[in-house]
């Protein structure tokens, strides 16, 4: 029989050592906000039923965490009072019944499945408080946990324990699975005689063991439940968030030569058999198919790359680009909201902004698509097997046809039609000898000035 489980999300801190404008749980961790991965992670673990305690910034962290998967239920705390008190706020929630209720953190947006699930079956094993644990060489900050004979006895907040105990690497990651018929009572309990005069969840466990209760510590790997309280702690969390990415992904037949340079958002797609050179920036919404090639310092974001393309050096892929399979966009080439066809090749300092580029056609050095007027955007359309010259100007909205021919530094005003030859530059002047009398004539006003002096 499965049981029934509620996951309570704390959101509401005023994220006060974040030191910013905005809830700490909004900001993101691999491009989405750090409380969006919490209930991806809650989601991924089967739990169905989610409340989220609100606070600071509440629409927008309600919003945040609305990722289509569960139905999340919101809760508003009003005053800070600590993470008991919060987690009270969803009272209505808890008392409708529920086998077990877990209680995780929005600031820490690394947690999987797996500690969750251990945490469960700790429950299921008899355990009336499951509190999920993890070994640390930086447990500045944390609760300790005070075990004795395999059972957890306390949670010891850093303000108020003792030299001894701060000397404890066993931290607690705030994360913690309680008995469902016995929540409402154990939460209620919690008083806020401590450093802080907050009412601390951590209070949970000595309050189950004093009612003859079980309580326990899960052990999980610290990558997965370091919390973010401030920016450097963000930093950290990024880190550990784009090493567990890269690994999936590499592991998933993807090439990375130095993957620590390589940066992926929550959404990236890499296929199989894909080579990502090193200094790679993938912003969100970009996919990947295998066997194509991402050179080196390229930066990419709302795309897609086909099979067999390559991408850069130093290109710049942005949202709307859309590379056909072989295709290729060279070094200081930018393309936005434009479709290069199979095979086509855009290799050298080129903008293609809202374009289609039908395939195997050739974009020469330095072409720019003119898509703005100041005021709106227009198209350029080029057809298949199409040739335009370097240094060209194709001013939108314009076309040109299939296998058409347009001359090296030409601006283009007008469709061209297929096949046709467009010349849009001055006609070439000659004058034999020119150069020569040009410069004898300077030579001797430089002569002169120097008599002068
Ligand atoms: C908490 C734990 C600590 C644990 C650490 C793990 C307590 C008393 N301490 O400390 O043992 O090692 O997390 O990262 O639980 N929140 C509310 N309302 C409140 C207070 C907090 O919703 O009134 C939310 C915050 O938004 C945050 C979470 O609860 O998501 C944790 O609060 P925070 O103040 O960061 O607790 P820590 O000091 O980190
Ligand atoms: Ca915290």
């Amino acid at each position: 029989m499965t049981r029934k489980c509620l996951a309570v999300v704390l959101a509401a801190g005023d994220s006060t050592r974040m030191k910013s404008s905005m809830s700490k749980v909004l900001h993101p961790v691999g491009g989405w906000p750090m409380i969006a991965h919490v209930v991806a992670s809650i989601a991924g673990s089967g739990i169905s039923d989610v409340a989220l305690v609100l606070g600071r910034d509440a629409e927008r962290v309600a919003a945040a965490a609305k990722i289509g998967a569960v139905e999340v239920e919101s809760f508003l705390q009003t005053e800070r009072l600590g993470t008991g008190h919060a987690v009270l706020m969803a009272r209505d929630a808890i008392a409708r019944g529920y086998d077990e209720i877990l209680i995780a953190y929005g600031d820490v947006p690394l947690i999987t499945a797996g500690p969750l699930k251990a945490a469960r079956d700790a429950l299921s094993s008899g355990a009336d408080v499951a509190v999920i644990g993890f070994h640390t060489e930086r447990p500045t900050g944390y609760g300790r946990l005070l075990v004795e004979n395999g059972e957890l006895v306390a949670i010891r907040e850093e303000k108020d324990a003792t030299e001894a105990e701060r000397a404890i690497t066993w931290c607690n990651s705030g994360l913690m699975a309680i008995d469902g018929r016995m929540a409402l009572d154990l939460l209620e309990r919690i008083g806020n005689s401590n450093a802080k005069g907050e009412y601390y969840l951590t209070d949970v466990v000595e309050i189950a063991r004093s009612l003859g209760g079980k309580a326990v510590a899960v052990d999980a790997p610290e990558s997965e439940l370091t919390g973010c309280n401030n920016r450097a702690e963000l930093a950290i969390v990024e880190r550990l968030w784009q090493e567990r990415r890269r690994h999936e992904l590499m592991v998933s037949g993807v090439s990375m030569i130095a993957p620590e340079t390589v940066f992926l958002s929550h959404d990236t797609v890499i296929g199989q058999d894909a080579l990502i050179e090193p200094n790679v920036v993938f912003g969100p919404g970009v996919s990947i198919e295998g066997g194509a090639v991402i050179h080196a310092f390229s930066h990419l974001e709302g795309c897609h790359v086909s099979a067999g393309a390559t991408v850069g050096p130093f290109a710049r892929l942005r949202p709307g680009a859309n590379l056909g399979e072989g295709s290729k966009v060279g070094n200081f080439c930018e393309v936005k909201k434009a479709e290069i066809g199979r095979g086509a090749k855009v290799n050298h300092l080129t903008y293609i902004g809202d374009a289609v580029v039908g395939a195997d056609t050739n974009i020469g050095a330095g072409t720019i698509t003119c898509n703005y007027d100041g005021v709106n955007k227009h198209e350029t359309r080029i057809g298949a097997g199409a040739f335009i010259g370097s240094n060209s100007s194709l001013v939108a909205p314009v076309s040109i046809g299939d296998g058409a021919l347009v001359a090296s530094g030409s601006v283009i005003t007008q469709d061209v039609p297929a096949d046709a030859l467009a010349f849009g530059r001055a006609r070439q002047d000659m004058k034999p000898g020119r150069a020569a009398v040009i410069r004898e004539r300077n030579l001797a006003i430089k002569a002169a000035k120097k008599a002068k002096t």
